[in-house]
């Protein structure tokens, strides 16, 4: 069976940040989580991970999805696959696919042609290269007559060889058995004094066993981040390439700025998103809708023909045909049911708004069964907390809750009933009743002629 290593052990000291550099993030997921999907739509579900630096961080994110090898001291990258050595010797058959977890760009297709090459020409090791204009930093991929004799790595190099646009993607197909041979025959006897994993190229032609280079055709393989400006390149890229994608599926962009849409997210056709619109995790969103500007979606479901203006809705449901907006606060668990109209400065907790209701402005709603029908309006709060515990409210059907209504939770107000504006609802307000709670309005005649006529003498 094949299986893959995965090296993430290295600090990235130029990112500035406690670590480690695979699990900063490109369009929201950490680097390492690309290179793992990566392996898994290959169909390579063998994977050990190599932590070191801040290992914690890597193995509480896995939480077991993979396995595990630490290296306990930054001594190369040679020595980091030789970490992995136990997770190899429990499957030796097959292959060994390495690759870097600071190089996020790896893809199925590229794993799945590189192996068959690797297996056709009968490798003992294939190194998968790409020719870049601007090679610097990279292991160069030396060649002679026969075919690929080894990698030099820029430090290393003579000027000559830092000539050299092909280089080492820091992916490679290893024949497991041979991998562990060769693992053992890495020295330290170069510029970084580390044991670098590309010296086994050279090592297997020196053995007799046979080495390839596979190059790939698309030269976005081999990017990774080594510091921020890195780490921003890769995620303009990922993040155009999202876009384009959409594109080709027929959403509408007048102008991109400042729209981050992450890879999980799906949207229909017809859609436009506007500047300014974070689309993450797992949120869908139906056709013939305009998303933006400025909106923060997470996790939410919205439906057909929905307009959001400056919303931000997490962990949540929009039907179809609603509009939201703008400036309001959609908080997890909410089922906002088609045809509501929500409008500015509203904020909604764990509450379902039921079909076409109406919520103008200005007002909470937190842990509440909104009826359908129902007109909220301005200013009114459920008062869903005492301090201690979280209550709920109900409000049935075509309910007319008046401005600046305080519905003291847990209180339930029946189908068609009204409140008074400036009410504060303690009790029930069965099905058709009007409820009204205010102070008796008083009226001083002349009152500020008195006040002002004493302050003049
Ligand atoms: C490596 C390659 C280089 C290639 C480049 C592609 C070597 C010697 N050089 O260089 O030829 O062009 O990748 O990106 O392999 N790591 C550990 N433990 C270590 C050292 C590294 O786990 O002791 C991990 C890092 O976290 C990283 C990966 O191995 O994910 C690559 O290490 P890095 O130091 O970035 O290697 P490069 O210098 O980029
Ligand atoms: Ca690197």
């Amino acid at each position: 069976m094949n299986q893959a290593v995965i090296l993430a052990g290295g600090q990235g000291k130029r990112m500035r940040a406690p670590i480690p550099k695979p699990m900063f993030c490109v369009l929201g997921e950490p680097m390492l989580e690309w290179v793992i999907k990566a392996c898994e739509e290959a169909e390579l579900s063998r994977i050990c991970v190599v932590t070191g630096y801040e290992a914690q961080v890597i193995t509480d994110y896995l939480g077991g999805r993979c396995e595990t090898a630490f290296q306990p001291e930054r001594l190369g990258t040679g020595d980091a696959v030789r970490r992995a050595i136990p997770f190899l010797q429990k499957n030796l058959d097959g292959n060994t696919l390495v690759l870097c977890g600071d190089a996020p760009f790896i893809d199925s297709q590229t794993i799945e042609e590189s192996l068959a090459c690797h297996m056709a020409e009968q490798n003992a090791v294939t190194v998968i290269t790409a020719s870049v204009e601007q090679p610097c930093g990279y292991g160069r991929i030396l060649r002679t007559n026969k075919g690929i004799s080894g990698i030099v790595e820029e430090k290393d190099a003579t000027d000559e060889q830092r000539k050299i646009t092909e280089i080492n993607s820091g992916c490679y197909w290893f024949c497991t058995k041979d991998l562990i041979d060769l693992l053992g025959q890495i020295t330290n006897n170069n510029a970084q004094q580390e044991y670098y994993l590309t010296d086994t190229i050279a090592i297997a032609l020196q053995n007799g066993l046979r080495a390839g280079a596979f190059c790939s055709e698309n030269p976005d393989v081999v990017l990774g981040a080594n510091d921020r400006q890195g780490l921003l390149k890769l995620n303009t890229a990922a993040r155009m390439a999202v876009l384009h994608q959409h594109m080709t599926n027929g959403v509408g962009f007048t102008c991109t700025d400042g729209i981050i849409i992450e890879r999980s997210v799906q949207i229909d056709a017809g859609t436009e998103i506007l500047p300014g619109t974070i689309l993450r995790g797992n949120t869908v969103i139906g056709e013939n809708c305009v998303i933006g500007p400025n909106c923060v979606i997470e996790n939410t479901t919205v439906g057909d023909r929905v307009r959001l203006n400056t919303v931000q809705a997490y962990d949540s449901q929009i039907d179809s045909d609603v509009s939201v907006g703008p400036f309001v606060h959609i908080r997890p668990n909410s089922h906002i049911c088609s045809g509501a109209t929500i409008g500015d400065f509203v904020e909604i907790k764990n509450t379902t708004v039921g079909s076409k209701t109406a919520i103008a402005h200005l007002a909470y709603l937190g842990d509440s069964d909104i009826g359908k029908g129902v007109n909220i309006g301005c200013g009114c709060v459920t008062v869903n907390f005492d301090g201690i515990k979280k209550s709920r409210c109900v409000i049935g059907d075509h309910a007319f809750v008046g401005c600046n209504t305080n519905l003291i939770a847990p209180v339930t107000l029946g189908k068609e009933c009204y409140t008074a504006a400036g009410s504060t609802i303690t009790t029930d307000v069965p099905d058709y009743a009007l409820a009204i709670d205010r102070g008796v309005l008083h009226i001083k005649e002349g009152y500020t002629l008195r006040k002002f006529a004493k302050k003049k003498k």
